[in-house]
């Protein structure tokens, strides 16, 4: 049975798929406009760091309104509460800033692609986002320095002060990372922040929810791996080779892009809480982060798989095999700890395993069907030691760790309250009696001409 026409609530319109929820279209549009650096070359993942942070910065913006709002208000927890937000995406753009300069090219002048070409400056206080950031948060030192902080009542003034020094500080580190020399073109044509912009507010729904920090958070992470899923493929590529110079410095920027994706999780999982999850359910329609093209598909799907199997065929006793070797593990690691921590999110907002709670996409058990595939992916990677019988993070019933029966009952309680608010996901009836109309793409194993990544 075909799934109804997705219907719209009073928050507003239900999604009719993970791309439309995200809006992947207008994010890609930003990541694919020229000046488009090489695949897998230096600039593109500077370039994708950038695009993760004008995300960020987006929604920085919205929320100073935010906290303004609530403070004005004299809805201090509100506000504290919209303040730890921030500090969330703050943190995020920082992890994202250190990359920046990890993965930047060191020497612009040895470039051969732009070694003739004028270079400039990148500096993220050249993006319109940033000035509606600052615009933003002029309006809430405004608010703030009116009632003088530091002035009222002592318990008041230290729930702000923590998130407060703490984000401003983090904003600190995050501006002073952000510059880059020699750059192939000017800040607003290569990072494209009045693209990126649109993709982040292309969507909101009616009143106070947490929509925008849940969209920018699966939008970070698949401008990240949009990056990574160009530099495995020229990787795998060259490796077949035989090109180990070609392939290792790709890998390491598949390494440093990857580990900031997985401390994106970190937004949500600090932050979102089941009530506010639970808000804006219902919008999220027959959706699921499993649909994600570039996230489940490519990258963990084809791409890893294919540079396991590459890395296989190299001789070990080459120069460099040791060094790709080890990268090639890393980014292994790097997808379990991402799984590890993405776990997280189902267990806080749907309940814990072996409590049949079913997931929008339809799992009859949505924390297994993510332990699940955990194991699997673990099991299948012949890059990392064999799992050995010791404890094992996603051994739910195991007597290891005495708060487990706390989060046994609280992971029972959060299930049951999922279960009977969300009947129609659980009984699949109404709108969830259909079926989803995704489909899996069919496979990338980098079948493309190779290029040369390095620029
Ligand atoms: C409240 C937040 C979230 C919840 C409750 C959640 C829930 C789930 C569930 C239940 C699955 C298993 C498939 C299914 O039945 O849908 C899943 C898989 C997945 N989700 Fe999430 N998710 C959340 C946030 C995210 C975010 C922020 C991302 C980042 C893009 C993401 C990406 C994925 C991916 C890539 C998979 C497949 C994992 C794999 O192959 O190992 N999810 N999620």
């Amino acid at each position: 049975m075909d799934a109804p026409r997705p219907p719209l609530n009073e928050l507003g319109p239900v999604a009719a798929s993970y791309h439309e929820l995200q809006s992947l279209p207008l994010l890609f549009d930003a990541a694919r406009r020229p000046p488009v650096p090489p695949q897998g070359s230096a600039w593109q993942a500077v370039r994708a760091l950038f695009q993760a942070t004008e995300v960020a910065l987006v929604t920085l913006a919205e929320l100073a309104d935010q906290v303004t709002a609530r403070w004005s208000d004299d809805d201090v927890a509100a506000a504290v509460r919209a303040l730890n937000w921030m500090t969330s995406f703050a943190k995020a753009w920082v992890d994202l800033a250190w990359r920046i300069r990890d993965v930047a090219p060191v020497a612009p002048n040895v470039i051969p692609q732009i070694a003739d070409t004028p270079r400039h400056r990148l500096m993220l206080t050249d993006s319109p986002n940033w000035q509606a950031v600052f615009v933003a948060e002029s309006r809430l030192a405004e608010a703030l320095l009116d009632r003088s902080v530091s002035s009222i009542v002592p318990s008041v003034g230290d729930e702000i002060a923590l998130p407060l020094l703490r984000y401003v500080m983090l904003q600190r580190i995050g501006l002073e990372y952000c510059v880059v020399e020699g750059a192939p073109a000017v800040y607003g044509d290569l990072i494209r922040p009045d693209e990126v912009r649109k993709a982040v507010l292309d969507q909101q729904l009616a009143g106070r929810t947490v929509f925008t920090q849940f969209r920018a958070a699966h939008q970070i992470p698949e401008l990240l791996v949009d990056a990574v899923n160009d530099h495995l493929e020229n990787a795998v590529l060259a490796l077949r080779d035989g090109d180990l110079h070609a392939a290792e410095p790709m890998l390491h920027r598949v390494d440093r892009l990857l580990d900031a994706t997985v401390l994106s999780v970190d937004i949500l999982a600090d932050h979102l809480r089941t009530g506010e999850y639970h808000t804006i359910r219902e919008n999220l329609g027959m959706t699921s982060g499993s649909h994600s093209t570039g996230i489940h598909y490519h990258l963990m799907r084809d791409l890893y798989p294919e540079l396991v199997a590459a890395m296989g065929r190299i001789p070990t006793d080459r120069e460099l095999a040791e060094a790709v070797q080890r990268s090639v593990r890393t980014i292994g690691r790097h997808l379990d700890r991402w799984r590890l921590a993405h776990l997280n999110l189902p267990r806080i907002n749907l309940g814990g395993a072996g409590t049949a709670t079913r997931s929008l996409a339809g799992s009859r058990d949505a924390v297994q069907t993510v332990s699940r595939l955990r194991e699997t992916a673990l099991h299948r990677d012949r890059q990392q030691e064999p799992p050995g019988d010791g404890f094992r993070a996603t051994d739910w019933e195991s007597g290891e760790l005495a708060l487990a029966a706390v989060e046994g009952e609280l992971l029972r309680a959060i299930a049951e309250r999922t279960k009977s608010r969300f009947t129609d996901v659980q009984q699949r009836t109404g709108y969830f009696a259909g079926v989803s109309e995704f489909q899996a793409p069919s496979r990338r194993v980098g079948e493309r001409p190779r290029r040369d990544g390095d620029g």
